[in-house]
């Protein structure tokens, strides 16, 4: 993390306990399978490092990202653990992977012949991808998948993993889920007599470990619910396991006023006071990636909720109060006060988009602290 933002008033919380709790929670109910840690995009914004941290403490055993830089930087900081980009990787970076002991996904015959071109002394590691209804990247036939294993054949290119991933299983129909799950038994029943015994399988995300942990073979690859959050509404009134949301945002009063009735708030002066009002800002604003969508949006003051009123701006934003506060009030964007909770599911819902989106939305200019570590 770059130390922009650290000399201001806004600022996250991650609670590392959160994190173990939630990993914790996650291996009981699998009982004995492996807990992979997805810490892409920087741990979903939570920063990976800490998180990735946190997860083994917890007994992950495996950290899952999207990109090879991700798994290049947690490898400096994680020597012996084992790493799996998730994501296509051009093969042209292949033997970076190996001397770094980072696991590839892979699921093109050419991909196999491109990469070993590159290989130097190193043996590469890969899984294979099977597309079974995502639709983004995999294998989508047996076929495919004899070619790609016939091609790693006097290679140094070793078959140790083979994984699918769910379209649908935060859904309240399983039907899709099981549709899924039906073509990939199938295919690793025809493709597995040509595997190492020895590989590991993983096809479940945070929805289907938390759904479906007797269809979950060896691993999982946990994501959004290692951070606290349910993958879906349906998944969350489930409540399989109990989540502890690991991230809360803050910010700080640095300004409060009176305004008279009819005084205007912000750019394009939409906001009217329609009596006489206190207002507050806050050092917060879309350069943040606390978009102008988040208008009218409650934050909390002294466990009372509270709307930011006017447009957002890139740096700033007001709020109506309900009385004066002092500059310095610590104001909550996300989290709990008191019995008052702005939840990263509010946020989320005001936007009409998925809770996954909001942690990954917040820049890098809001620094991460971290708590419980
Ligand atoms: C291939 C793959 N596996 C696992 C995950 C984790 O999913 P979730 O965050 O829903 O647990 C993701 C996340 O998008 C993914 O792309």
């Amino acid at each position: 993390m770059d130390k922009a933002g650290y000399h201001r008033d806004t600022w996250a919380e991650i609670d590392l306990e959160a994190i173990r709790h939630n990993v914790e929670e996650i291996k009981n109910h699998l009982k004995d399978k492996e807990v992979f840690a997805v810490v892409k995009a920087d741990a979903y914004g939570h920063g990976e490092v800490e998180v990735a941290q946190a997860a083994l403490e917890a007994g992950a055993t495996t950290l899952a990202v999207s990109i090879l830089d991700e798994a290049i930087r947690l490898r400096e900081h994680f020597s012996n653990v084992p790493i799996l980009v998730m994501g296509w990787t051009n093969p042209e970076y292949a033997d970076i992977a190996a001397q770094n002991n980072i696991t590839l996904t892979a699921f093109q015959t050419d991909w196999v012949h491109q990469a070993n071109e590159h290989l130097t002394d190193q043996d590469l590691s890969i899984h294979l991808k099977v597309d079974t209804g995502m639709g983004r990247i995999g294998i989508r036939s047996v076929e495919e998948a004899y070619d790609v294993i016939r091609a790693c054949d006097r290679t140094n290119i070793f078959i140790t993993g083979v994984f699918t991933h769910f379209a649908t299983a935060d859904e309240p129909d399983f039907k899709y889920y099981h549709q899924q799950l039906g073509a990939f038994k199938q295919w690793l029943k025809q493709v597995k007599p040509h595997l190492p015994d020895s590989i590991t399988v993983h096809i479940g995300n945070s929805a289907a470990s938390m759904r479906f942990p007797n269809d979950m073979y060896d691993g999982v690859r946990f994501g959004i619910s290692m951070y606290g959050l349910y993958p879906s509404k349906h998944v969350k009134e489930e409540q399989t396991i109990l989540l502890k949301p690991a991230f809360a945002l803050y910010s700080r009063l640095i300004h409060v006023k009176k305004i008279q009735k009819g005084d205007a708030i912000s750019y394009g002066a939409t906001y009217r006071a329609s009596e006489d009002e206190w207002i507050g800002t806050i050092p917060i604003g879309y350069g943040d990636g606390w978009i102008r969508k988040l208008q009218s949006i409650n934050v909390l003051i002294n466990g009372q909720k509270h709307p930011i009123v006017g447009r957002i701006c890139m740096d700033q934003c007001m709020i109506k109060l309900d009385q004066s506060y002092d500059v310095g009030t610590r104001v909550t964007l996300i989290g709990c006060e008191q019995n008052a909770t702005v939840s990263m599911d509010d946020v989320a819902d005001h936007l009409e988009t998925i809770n996954y989106e909001i942690p990954c939305m917040l820049g890098k200019r809001i620094p991460r602290y971290y708590i419980n570590m």
